[in-house]
Order: structure tokens, then sequence, then C-alpha cells
């Protein structure tokens, strides 16, 4: 629980004209990977993107791409995203029982990315225990999952201390990633909470100075761990 936690930008708050010249700012900015919200228009309300963005902007950037699939069939989806390029992908804990969950997570690792499993706001984090040794990634929802700009829901940081206290005791080199929310004003609380990976769409996109922002980021994620 050491080591120092990271920011990864949310590319859906991206000028989708200008999508690559963002990232380099953002990358430049002390940006560590690229968080792809994949949206299927049944698990969330909205659609985003499909794998072919994954690969198309691969070529523009040497950063790894997280897949957060909020997708209600991640089974149908997950194999498209390896063969895009993604190095880990991200499911979620509410599409499918728990052993058909634990499967696709192996099929993910069998595939060489990264397995994780996603919770949005109202699921326990203890119905995690079971699955968490299963995975590389847990990410939690501090926001309700389908769109950007949405406020940091205030029972996340308590949320986040417990899932924290689950993986250190379940799957302890499980990396704790966060998203929704997160602001230059929240950054500092809710890595010294326990995140590893802070997720950050429109404060960092929204930006006028991107790179800016991210080394503000960065600077505050440094000194989030004494
Ligand atoms: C929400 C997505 C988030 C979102 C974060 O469904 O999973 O990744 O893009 O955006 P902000 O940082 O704007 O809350
Ligand atoms: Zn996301």
């Amino acid at each position: 629980m050491k080591r120092v936690p990271i920011l990864a930008p949310s590319l859906l708050a991206c000028d989708p004209g200008h999508m690559a010249q963002q990232m380099q700012e953002a990358e430049r900015g002390g940006a560590r990977r690229w968080h792809l919200d994949i949206m299927d228009g049944h698990f969330v309300e909205n659609l985003s993107y499909g794998p072919h963005v994954c690969r198309g902007l691969k070529k523009y950037t040497a950063l790894p791409f997280d897949a957060h699939l909020m997708v209600a069939r991640p089974a149908n989806h997950a194999e498209a995203f390896w063969e895009a390029g993604a190095a880990s992908i991200t499911i979620h804990a509410e599409t499918d029982g728990i052993d058909e969950n634990c499967a696709l997570l192996e099929k993910i690792r069998r595939a060489g990315c990264l397995s994780g499993i996603s919770i949005c706001p109202e699921t326990p984090v203890d119905s995690l225990t079971d699955i968490l040794p299963h995975c590389d990634i847990a990410l939690l929802m501090s926001v309700c999952p389908g769109k950007g700009g949405q406020p940091f829901l205030p029972g996340s940081l308590v949320r986040l201390e417990q899932l924290r206290r689950l993986s250190d005791r379940v799957s302890p080199e499980c990396e704790l990633q966060i998203d929704g929310g997160i602001t230059l004003e929240n950054v500092g609380a809710v890595a010294a909470a326990g995140a590893d990976v802070l997720v950050a769409g429109s404060s960092v996109f929204g930006a006028d100075d991107i790179a800016r922002c991210c080394r503000a980021f960065c600077g505050t994620l440094a000194k989030s761990r004494p």
C-alpha cells in the first residue's frame, strides 16, 4: 500500500475532434494510463464507443488502456478488447453470477490482460470477498455509472476504506481504482483513503491547461501517502 497512486484520465471527457492531442497533453502532465469507458445502452443508458477506438488510439500513445466495461453482457465483448490491445479489462459485479464472473476474469488473465471487477455505489463492498482473488484490479464507482461530470458521492470514502481493508486481507496484490467525481479538491483525501489509481474525466479534460492540471493532480498524489 506504499506505491504512489497514479492518475488515469477518462477519455470520455475528451473533445472527440482532438483526442490524440489532448491525450498527449495529459501524458506530458504525468498521466500514467487511459481509462476507456465502454457503455452499451443496456447496463447504462448511454452509448460510448467500442474496441476500434482502443485499437485506433494506441498508435498515439505508449500508455496502457484500461477498458471499463459498463455493458450487460461482458462475456460477449471482453475478447474484442484484448484483441484491440487493452492492457486491463474491468467488468461489473452486477452483470452476472459470481461463478460466471470469476470464470470470465480468469479468461481475461489467460488472454494476458489484467482482470478487474467494478461495483456500483449501491453494491455492498463485502459482496466482493470471493471474487477479489480472481482480480488484479477492483474499481469502486464513486458516482452512478453512465455519464461523466457527476459529483463524488460522499459515502464513497468510507466504502473505499472498507474495500482497502478487504482487499489487503483476501487479495493483497489487487490494485484499487476509484472512478467518478474526482477533482483537484478531493484527490488527496481519496488517495489517502487507499486508492492506487484515480480516474478523472471532466476535471482533467475540462481544464484550460490539461498538462498543468495533470501535473497538479500528480503533485498531490505524490504527497498523499507519506
Ligand atoms: C462514469 C464513468 C467515469 C467517468 C468519470 O460512468 O465510468 O469513468 O467518465 O468522469 P468524471 O471524472 O467526469 O466523473
Ligand atoms: Zn469509468
